[in-house]
């Protein structure tokens, strides 16, 4: 192996601060049932966190968006799949994101998503690089905002790899340590 994580947000502190986001989406939600889209695959681990945590009732959807191939930069063209049973007219939808780098992937599903006609729609994320935003998107919840290092774990992957990591570290190149 050429490349090795450094840590960036342990486990514990990544558990307390989703419920928090959870005990926020508790009280603004209250006596609605809300409906979580995860995108898959990276948002999995931080939407069942997440789901663990909330009082209210909660259904789940999950749909496929990509912007990257396996490489460390965002690819700008975006497809979307596996969204068949994915209903949210008349819901009360929380897209659920592991991050937003560029900003392309989410602003492009946002735009789609309230063409469907929920009844509200926001946007969660668990980690964001602001630094990298090249197009506008609003983030209702963010769980950190990260400098811009290629993260690994919770979900987050390098070529499919690494998203079982109960951490978030920076993946770090052998010929790029000093
Ligand atoms: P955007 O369209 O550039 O905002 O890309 C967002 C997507 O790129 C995320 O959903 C991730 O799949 C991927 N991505 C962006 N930054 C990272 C990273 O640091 N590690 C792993 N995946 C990343
Ligand atoms: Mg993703």
């Amino acid at each position: 192996m050429n490349e090795e994580v450094k840590i960036l947000l342990e486990e514990q502190q990544i558990i307390t601060r989703v419920k928090e986001i959870a005990g926020q989406i508790n009280q603004e939600y209250e006596g609605k049932e809300i409906y979580l889209l995860s995108i898959l695959k990276g948002s999995v681990y931080f939407a069942c966190e997440l789901s663990k945590h909330l009082t209210v009732p909660v259904k789940l959807g999950f749909m496929s968006v990509s912007s990257y191939g396996d490489g460390l930069t965002s690819s700008g063209a975006v497809t979307i799949s596996g969204d068949a049973d994915v209903e949210v007219q008349g819901r009360h939808v929380i897209v659920i994101e592991d991050i937003i780098d560029t900003g392309r992937t989410l602003s492009f599903l946002m735009n789609m998503l309230a063409k469907r006609k929920p009844e509200s729609l926001k946007l969660c994320t668990l980690l964001d690089k602001p630094d990298r935003r090249v197009v506008d998107v609003v983030v209702d919840y963010v769980g950190f905002e990260v400098p811009d290092k290629f993260l690994v774990g919770f979900g987050l992957d390098y070529a499919q790899k690494y998203r079982n990591l109960p951490c978030i570290g920076e993946l770090v190149f052998k010929e790029d340590r000093q």
